[in-house]
C-alpha cells in the first residue's frame, strides 16, 4: 500500500523506485476551477461566427497534423485533395471528440453520484459536464457547417465504449480522460493560432483549448489522489488496461472514409500513416505531456510501459 509520508504527499512504489506525489486539497482545487469557469466560459452559439466563409484552398488542420503528411501518398495528392483530407480528418477528430465526451460525461455523473452533493468537487464535476455538453453540440455543428456528417468510432471501440460506460472505475476513467484531453489538446494548440487554417476551425479549437485546460487540471489532481489510495497491483492493472485502450484508440480515431474520399485505399493509407516516421513522432509528441505525468504517478509502471512503447506513443 502507498504510505502517507506527511499531510498532502504520498509515496507510491514503482519498479524504478519510489515516487512522491504532492496531493492538492480536493475542495480548494475545485473552488479555483469553479472561479475560472465563471470567468472564462463560452457559448458557442454566440462566440463562434458560424457563417464565416470557407475558402476551398485553405486547410482544416495544419498539414503537419494530417496523418499522411510526408508520405509518398501525400506527395501524390493535389493541393485540393490535401485540403479535402484535412477537412475529413478534422471532422473525424471532432466526431471522436463527441464520442469520448459522451463517455466522460457518464463517468463524471457516476463520480458525482457517489460524493457529497453540496461539495465544490461535485459542483465542478457538474460544471465540467455542462462544458462537455456545449463542446459536443459545438463539434456536431462544426462538422455539419464543414459540409460533412459525424462518424462513429470503429465497431470494436463503439461496443467497448458501451461496456466501459456501464462500469464505475474512477482510476481508469480519470486516466482515460487525460489521455483523450491531452492528446486532442496538443493538436488543437497548434491549430487555433495557425493563420493558414480555416477561421471556423480556429474559433472552435480556441474555445475548446481554454475550457479543456481546467478539465485537465481536475483530472490530474483527482488521479493523483486515486493513485495514492490504492495498492500498487491495482494501479498497475488499471495502467495496463488503459495502455491497451489507448493503443487501440490511437490506431483508429480517424475514420477510414477520409482516405477513400481522396481516392486512396483506406487500408493502404492507414498502413502508410502507421509506418510514417513523421506520423509516429507526431503521435508520440501529442502524448508527451500525458506520458510525462503518467511516469510521475506510476502509470507507466510494469507492463503498461511496453504497450505504450510498442504503440509508438512514448517518446
Ligand atoms: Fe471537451
Ligand atoms: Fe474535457
Amino acid at each position: 500500500m502507498p504510505t502517507l509520508t506527511e499531510p498532502r504527499t504520498a509515496r507510491i512504489r514503482c519498479r524504478d523506485g519510489d515516487h512522491t506525489l504532492v496531493l492538492s486539497d480536493r475542495e480548494a482545487t475545485a473552488g479555483r476551477l469553479l472561479d475560472a469557469s465563471r470567468r472564462h466560459s463560452f457559448d458557442p452559439d454566440v462566440d463562434v461566427d458560424w457563417d464565416v466563409p470557407q475558402d476551398p484552398d485553405v486547410f482544416y488542420l495544419p498539414p503537419t497534423l494530417v496523418s499522411l503528411y510526408e508520405t509518398p501518398l501525400w506527395d501524390a495528392l493535389s493541393h485540393r485533395e490535401r485540403v479535402e483530407l484535412s477537412r475529413r480528418e478534422m471532422c473525424s477528430i471532432a466526431s471522436f471528440g463527441i464520442w469520448s465526451e459522451m463517455m466522460l460525461m457518464q463517468a463524471l455523473v457516476q463520480h458525482a453520484y457517489r460524493r457529497s452533493y453540496d461539495s465544490a468537487h461535485v459542483a465542478y464535476a457538474l460544471t465540467e459536464i455542462a462544458d462537455e455538453c456545449r463542446h459536443s453540440v459545438m463539434f456536431g455543428r462544426m462538422v455539419k457547417t464543414c459540409g460533412l456528417r459525424t462518424t462513429r468510432p470503429n465497431p470494436l471501440m463503439y461496443q467497448l465504449g458501451k461496456v466501459a460506460s456501464a462500469v464505475n472505475d474512477p482510476l481508469v476513467k480519470f486516466a482515460g480522460t487525460l489521455v483523450v484531453e491531452e492528446f486532442t489538446d496538443a493538436f488543437q494548440r497548434i491549430t487555433f493560432p495557425d493563420e493558414d487554417v480555416q477561421p471556423i476551425i480556429r474559433q472552435v479549437t480556441r474555445i475548446h483549448v481554454i475550457e479543456e485546460a481546467r478539465h485537465i487540471r481536475y483530472a490530474r489532481e483527482e488521479l493523483k489522489r486515486l493513485v495514492a489510495a490504492v495498492p500498487a497491483w491495482q494501479r498497475r492493472t488499471a495502467a495496463y488496461s488503459l495502455a491497451r485502450s489507448t493503443a487501440l484508440m490511437a490506431g483508429h480515431f480517424l475514420h477510414p472514409s477520409g482516405y477513400a474520399a481522396v481516392g486512396l485505399d483506406p487500408r493502404a493509407a492507414r498502413r502508410a500513416a502507421a509506418a510514417s516516421p513523421h506520423r509516429r513522432a507526431t503521435m508520440a509528441w501529442s502524448f508527451r505531456k500525458c506520458t510525462a505525468f503518467f511516469e510521475e504517478i506510476g502509470f507507466l509502471d510494469g507492463r503498461a510501459r511496453s504497450v505504450w512503447l510498442k504503440a509508438g506513443l512514448l517518446e
